[in-house]
């Protein structure tokens, strides 16, 4: 069985097909960050219009690297939603053409659906397990359950995890995306110097929260000397991430402790997402999911964040279940698990 994703609900333009035995025969992204970076942050009219320049050439590519034509495809899927309505237009719209003009089924797949599903084209993971997601525009643990059964665990009351990294970075004068250096900032600084605030931590539930410490991060800020010493900035860096990844390891302690209370066959602690690149975060979630038995689970980066594998995967899991969409799906600016 062999399936094509496609994937514009954000900055990336990705195309793939995958095979119903977890072989990804192509995965094509395109990234338009040095479109964005000027801006420091995502522009939808940018990314809505740079998905239609490119999403034809990068489906091309794709069918040409797996040495497929359109009429040996079993099934479309394209991301139907949560995300970047224009983007998301432009592949609704694409997948739909193909399927339509092929006489193949369609299948419009949510985006967290398919970061959900990614540990089983990548590992040997059996229902139930946790997914922690953590990009710059989604923060949830989710209880894996089945294919389609889900079950929200915590999310953010207001800011994505990648959001607040990349936000800190752009207060101490670091580009974007800010994640990756603030990572190496933090790593020549003293996370013990300043103390920041551990959203959350303790608090009942498995919640998120990023605004608290981000203001905190902007008022020390504001109290140091301009322009900012190298070690500031590598200590406001070290504090920021070391609060960052206490307070999401806390969240992540009570979801587990959840999870096993409800399901106790639950094996695995994987994680999604950019942000799951952090590797003090890794260490900590590594640490956690061992204590408690599971066993941590990280696919590799570019399949952690966003591609369009993951879209023609979970488009292939449902599928192969019995399920497609009508062509006259509407793509879903929002659309929770
Ligand atoms: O999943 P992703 O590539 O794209 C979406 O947001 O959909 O995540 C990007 C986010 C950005 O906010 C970026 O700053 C963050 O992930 N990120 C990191 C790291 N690498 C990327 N955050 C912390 N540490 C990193 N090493
Ligand atoms: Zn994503």
């Amino acid at each position: 069985m062999l399936v094509l994703g496609i994937e514009t609900s954000c900055d990336e333009t990705a195309a793939a097909i995958v095979a119903d035995d977890r072989t990804i025969l192509a995965d094509v992204v395109l990234s338009q960050l040095d479109d964005h970076r000027p801006y420091g942050g995502i522009v939808p009219e940018i990314a809505a219009r740079s998905h239609l320049d490119h999403v034809d050439r990068l489906i091309g590519q794709a069918m040409a690297r797996a040495g497929l034509t359109f009429d040996q495809l079993d099934a479309v899927a394209a991301t139907g939603g949560p995300g970047l309505i224009g983007g998301v237009m432009v592949g609704v719209m694409a997948g739909k053409a193909i399927a339509l003009a092929a006489g193949k089924p369609f299948l419009a797949v949510n985006h967290l659906e398919g970061h959900a599903l990614t540990a089983r084209l990548t590992h040997d993971v059996a229902f139930p397990y946790l997914l922690l997601l953590a990009s710059g525009g989604h923060c949830q643990l989710l209880a894996v359950l089945g294919v389609g059964h889900y079950r929200r665990l915590g999310t953010t009351i207001d800011d994505a995890a990648g959001e607040a990294f990349d936000k800190v970075a752009k207060m101490v004068g670091l580009g974007y995306p800010g994640g990756p250096q603030v990572q190496e900032w933090a790593a020549k600084g003293d996370g013990d110097r300043f103390h920041l605030p551990r959203p959350m931590k303790g608090k009942p539930g498995c919640d998120f929260s990023f605004s608290g410490i981000k203001n905190a991060v902007r008022l020390l800020v504001e109290s140091l000397e301009k322009p900012l010493f190298d070690q500031d900035k590598a200590d406001v860096c070290a504090g920021f991430q070391k609060a960052a990844a206490e307070s999401i390891a806390d969240r992540t302690r009570r979801a587990i402790e959840l999870m096993q209370a409800q399901w106790p066959q639950t094996s695995h602690l994987v994680v999604a997402g950019g942000v799951a690149a952090n590797k003090a975060l890794r260490a900590s979630l590594e640490q956690l999911a061992g204590r408690a038995g599971m066993t941590f689970l990280a696919p590799p980066l570019n399949l952690c964040t966003d591609n369009a594998a993951m879209i023609a995967w979970a488009g292939l899991e449902r599928f192969r279940l019995g399920q497609s969409d009508r062509l006259d799906f509407a793509p879903r600016p929002r659309w929770p698990l």
